[in-house]
């Protein structure tokens, strides 16, 4: 159902003098179907209850290591989870690489600090690409324009719809 369609259904038998109120569930709704958030920074709050799709490790050696060495973790919301099967993307589609800090010690690797939240976000037909440094919902490492450069740059060549993970690459349910 489209987001609109459900909002018209919702806004039936709403009296007039309560339009504050309808707003504010026409918005809890819009965020409900889009996943996406009341931050207006673009911040993705919550997306540790999305789906999980990913995880992975980037040492020192990998070409990666200097913008993503850590450990990472893509996680992505309903729209995404939606498209993902075929991989095409409706508008609201948001996927989330977040990526720590390591410890490596005696045999073993721990998670530290949140190195930073980088965000993929399709939005009137295209993706915009984010990131945003260590648990700040605010403070961006990369300009919109940096973002479209460099990231757009090298997910343009992803294998689905500019994102690289990709359904059959996921381990089968059992
Ligand atoms: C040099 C290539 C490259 C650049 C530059 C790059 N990425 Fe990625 N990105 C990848 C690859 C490869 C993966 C998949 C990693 C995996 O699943 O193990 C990925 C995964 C992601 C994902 C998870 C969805 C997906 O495509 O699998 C997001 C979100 C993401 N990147 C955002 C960004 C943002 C934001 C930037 C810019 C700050 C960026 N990326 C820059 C290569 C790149």
């Amino acid at each position: 159902m489209k987001s609109g369609a459900l909002v018209d259904l919702i806004q039936v038998g709403v009296p007039k003098g309560k339009q504050l109120a309808r707003a504010g569930v026409v918005v809890a709704v819009a965020a409900l179907l889009t996943g996406a958030t009341s931050d207006n920074s673009g911040y993705p709050t919550g997306f540790r209850n999305w789906e999980h799709l990913h995880s992975g490790v980037i040492l020192e050696g990998s070409p990666a290591y200097q913008g993503f060495g850590g450990l990472h973790e893509t996680y992505g919301n309903a729209v995404a989870m939606r498209g993902y099967p075929k991989g095409q993307y409706s508008n609201g589609a948001m996927f989330v690489f977040d990526v720590h800090n390591v410890a490596i010690a005696k045999g073993s690797i721990e998670p530290t600090k949140r190195r930073q939240v980088d965000v993929m976000i399709k939005t009137a037909g295209a993706w915009k690409f984010y990131e945003f440094k260590g648990d700040s919902h605010t403070e961006r490492s990369i300009t919109v324009a940096q973002g479209e450069a460099q990231c757009a740059a090298c997910h343009n060549g992803a294998p689905k719809d500019h994102v690289f993970r990709t359904d059959d690459q996921a381990p089968s349910m059992p």
